[in-house]
């Protein structure tokens, strides 16, 4: 007979221990420990996806292309690598109203052109679907809605359905009347996602679920789900800028440096096809602590402004740094001091990404560098220059990948001259289509990228 202990699992990182700990020693989270049952003694594991359990030859084993049904939303095809996989399981995360009922709805509109598909709403009534699905303008006949929070009625529609695709909106409000704990408990989330996991694995079903994540991570129950599910996307963004970013964190079937942009309007969520433009729309060219980077976000060229401000402090010096790394912030202001005699250290310093961009890519260092020293020494970087280039502690700068791309990109928007480091530009296979600069250190970088003082409006901007 199975034997039924407890033990106790992070609902922020998944750590499990037999013992009750105030603070999770994984991830260093108080309160976040939460009991749950598990049954001890011989248990049935789970069939592994796509059958087969007998040793073979890897190179007679078929399955050579998965089949994919693309959703007819450019982007959000393009994060998940060509399309929705037969058989995969998809967690679409993300803060409250940023829009991922939208997002899921547009897409599964898309999809039901391909199939019958089911999107299943613990959260709203059907009615209020169909006001979203009017207001959106999503009208195809074979996209069938359900409001129902119990999974085993929701798992027996979509069998009788056939569905191609099932979406539950969202995890935290089914449950399963066999398991233990209340909806949205770490225990009914679990379980709910493993008997949906197991469904999409033997029928063939996408299925895509949706899961809340708040900042602080006190409702953090999908985080646990990463390790189940095939696919993770991250729907992001500020509300008041009507920018959303849509990521992949984790992708069995493709890659997770795509970026899909949206942008949230009133008859729902338009693809940005055009990112560049609309990162760049507002940018003051010709002040003072702007400068643009040409970045590159998996296969695609991304230009982006970051901005600086630097003021003298009324106390210890203060930091702070929004759409970018708060220690690579730290790490450049020493090099800048240091290497290039821009003085910081002493200096209030505020870095924010326009359009509530997150920038990961080492490549965006030579363009904050440029923007704090621009805003420290109160010279524009000239407006018709973009940059990309990581920057070493010695003060030197690197090479990144992917030169051709960003460069074409710059040109592209109008941006007349591009300062790239310079074992990128002895790289270039072909002619650049705009003025290309290779720069060897920071100092001689800020040299070509900042305006002399006093030389404002010599050259005009894009
Ligand atoms: N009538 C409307 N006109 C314009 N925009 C709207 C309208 N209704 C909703 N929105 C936009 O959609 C957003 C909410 O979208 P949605 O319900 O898809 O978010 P969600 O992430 O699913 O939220 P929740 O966490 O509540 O499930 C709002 O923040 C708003 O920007
Ligand atoms: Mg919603």
């Amino acid at each position: 007979m199975p034997r039924l202990r407890s033990r106790f699992v992070c609902a922020s990182c998944g750590f499990a221990t037999a013992r009750p700990l105030g603070r999770c020693p994984q991830c260093s989270e108080w309160g976040a420990l939460i009991e749950e049952a598990v049954v001890a003694g011989p248990g049935v594991s789970p069939a592994p996806a796509g059958g087969g359990n007998e040793p073979s030859p890897l190179c007679e084993v078929g399955g050579a292309d998965v089949p994919r049904q693309p959703t007819g939303l450019a982007e959000f095809d393009r994060v998940l690598g060509g399309g929705l996989v037969a058989g995969s399981l998809v967690l679409l995360g993300g803060d409250p109203g940023v829009g991922k009922s939208t997002l899921l709805l547009q897409a599964l509109g898309g999809l039901a052109r391909g199939g019958s598909v089911l999107y299943v709403s613990g959260e709203e009534s059907r009615e209020q679907i169909a006001m979203r699905g009017r207001r959106l303008g999503v009208s195809a006949p074979r996209l069938l809605v359900l409001a129902e929070t119990r999974l085993e009625r929701i798992l027996q529609h979509a069998a009788a359905l056939a569905t191609t695709a099932l979406a539950v909106d969202s995890v935290q409000t089914v449950h399963l009347q066999a398991a233990a704990g209340l909806p949205g408990s770490l225990a009914q989330v679990r379980e709910a996602a493993g008997r949906l996991l197991a469904v999409a694995k033997e029928s063939g079903v996408a299925v895509v679920l949706v899961g809340h994540v708040t900042k602080d991570g006190s409702r953090a129950g999908p985080r646990t789900l990463e390790h189940l599910v095939d696919v993770v996307l991250h729907f992001e963004g500020e509300r008041a800028s009507g920018c959303r970013l849509l990521r992949a964190r984790k992708n069995r079937f493709g890659s997770t440096t795509e970026v899909g942009v949206f942008e949230m309007r009133a008859e729902g969520l338009r693809e940005v096809p055009n990112p560049s433009a609309l990162f760049l729309a507002e940018r003051p060219a010709g002040a003072p602590g702007s400068a643009v980077v040409a970045g590159l976000e998996g296969t695609r060229p991304l230009l982006v402004e970051v901005q600086a401000l630097v003021a003298s402090p009324a106390g210890p010096p203060r930091r702070a740094a929004m759409g970018i790394d708060p220690y690579r912030v730290a790490l450049l202001l020493a090099v800048l001091e240091r290497r290039a005699g821009v003085r910081v250290l002493d200096q209030d310093v505020f870095v924010n990404v326009a359009g509530g961009f997150q920038l990961d890519e080492p490549a965006s260092d030579l363009a904050l560098a440029a923007a704090v020293a621009s805003a420290a020494r109160g010279v524009a970087v000239e407006p018709a220059t973009v940059c990309f280039g990581e920057v070493g502690l010695a003060g030197e700068v690197r090479a990144v990948a992917g030169p051709e791309p960003r460069l074409a990109e710059a040109a592209r928007l109008g941006f007349g001259r591009c300062v790239v480091p310079e074992a990128s530009r002895a790289r270039l296979r072909a002619d650049p289509p705009l003025e290309v600069v290779g720069v060897r250190d920071l100092a001689g970088a800020l040299e070509v990228l900042l305006w002399p003082p006093g030389l404002a409006g010599s050259r005009a901007g894009p």
